[in-house]
């Protein structure tokens, strides 16, 4: 009998349901207390000063580069394999996005290919690693090197919610770092998203400029006294307000957080186990002292090849099976997806840049050979057993 499996599960209960119901009845409904308290949890759980939520990750990266300073005739550093989400948000400041290829091992930006581009480049005034599929980048490297040349660092963070290096958790490394709660991603809000920063500066221009750049939070406004006079406008700024009732989701994801990624984490090792003999799938890889946050489990199809020196045939030739493998699961009603993807190859960004799908080609390996499998909390031993009777199968 077939299964259905999706790709991933939002994890909502009658919590969520009774405390989404309260911002209606007292009619806080926009960045109030349950944002409050949303923001005051996710910054005892990274161990960030600040943290401001959002509507959504990529206005928090907007936001962020924004407070950082960036904008026209600056150049960011974005690694091409991303969500489109991540070169979209240096576009919006006005600054010009520069690719850097990535480490196929990990899916993030290779960092030994960074100093090449900065050394030469005075333009380039900030680097935005992203901490793929929830495994952080190397940013210890990644913030030495940003020292030795005086530049901005921005962790996207999107899928980084609980992946760590030691004790310091994703997003802290650099000046700021930016989360999304899509469900798609581990904790859910529908659409949102969370920018934190130890920078006192940042924060406040952060907290000002996603409120249309007033100097004083409605919230803030209401609590003292004098609150029929607006506040004054002293930059141009956006609305980027999360409301009270995703605030109030947000709460309740943190409230099961443990839940949420143990049980995700449970699969994942299952997932390791169950594939470490499957020679045509290379497993997720983690190195020394990370621990995965686990926002995706993401294999790479090598049908059994040697993938040491890649070229773009065997890449093309590989991922027509790849795609085929995928149909097969599809056929039995299981979920899997391509990573992300070669941001270069993308319409916007190739036609602009005249780029060539090798001109990055561990980015473009990355994404016509990965392949996410279903993962999340609560998956039974009934589901995973049909996901991996159905692997093995579609690989014969
Ligand atoms: C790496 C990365 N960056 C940015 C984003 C954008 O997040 P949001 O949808 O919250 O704007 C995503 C979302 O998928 C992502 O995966």
């Amino acid at each position: 009998m077939k299964m259905n499996i999706p790709i991933t599960k939002t994890i909502f209960g009658d919590e969520e349901k009774e405390a989404m119901v309260k911002p209606l009845e007292t009619g806080w409904v926009v960045q109030g207390p349950n944002v409050a308290k949303f923001q005051k949890m996710f910054s005892e759980f990274t161990g960030a000063k600040f943290a401001h939520a959002t509507t959504s990750c990529t206005t928090a990266l907007h936001l962020g580069l924004e407070a950082m300073g960036i904008t026209r005739g600056d150049k960011v550093i974005v690694p091409s394999f991303t969500y489109v989400a991540s070169a979209n948000a240096v576009e919006y400041t006005g600054a010009e996005v520069v690719f850097c290829d990535i480490d196929l091992r990990t899916f993030n930006i290779d960092e030994t290919k960074l100093e090449d581009l900065i050394k030469n480049d005075t333009s380039i005034k900030a680097i935005m690693p992203v901490n793929l599929f929830g495994l952080c980048s190397n940013m210890p490297y990644i913030m030495n090197l940003a020292k030795k040349y005086d530049l901005k660092v921005i962790e996207d963070s999107a899928c980084g919610f609980d992946g760590w290096i030691g004790d310091n958790h994703s997003g802290t490394f650099a000046d700021v770092g930016c989360f999304s709660f899509h469900p798609r991603k581990s904790i859910c809000t529908g659409e949102g998203g969370m920018l934190i920063t130890n920078d006192d500066k940042i924060a406040n221009k952060v907290s000002q400029l996603k409120d249309h750049g007033a100097s004083k939070s409605d919230l803030q406004r209401h609590k003292e006294k004098g609150g029929s006079l607006l506040p004054d406008f002293t930059m141009r700024g956006y609305n980027y307000r999360m409301t009270d009732m995703q605030g109030a989701l947000g709460v309740c994801q943190m409230d099961k957080k443990e839940y949420i990624m143990n049980g995700r984490r449970e699969v994942a090792v299952k997932y390791d186990e169950a594939l470490k003999d499957i020679s045509q799938l290379v497993t997720p890889y983690i190195p020394e002292n990370y621990k995965h946050g686990y926002q995706s489990y993401v294999c790479i199809f090598t049908d059994g090849e040697d993938i040491s020196n890649l070229t773009k045939e065997q890449i093309d030739r590989l991922n027509i099976k790849r795609n085929i493998f995928m149909e097969k699961l599809e056929e039995m009603t299981i979920a899997t997806r391509q990573g992300t993807h070669a941001v270069h190859t993308l319409g916007y960004y190739k036609n602009k840049n005249n780029f060539k799908d090798e001109d990055f080609l561990m980015s473009y390996a990355a994404d016509r050979l990965s392949i996410a499998l279903p993962l999340y909390a609560g998956m039974s031993d009934e589901e995973f057993d049909y996901v991996i009777t159905n692997i093995k199968e579609a690989l014969k």
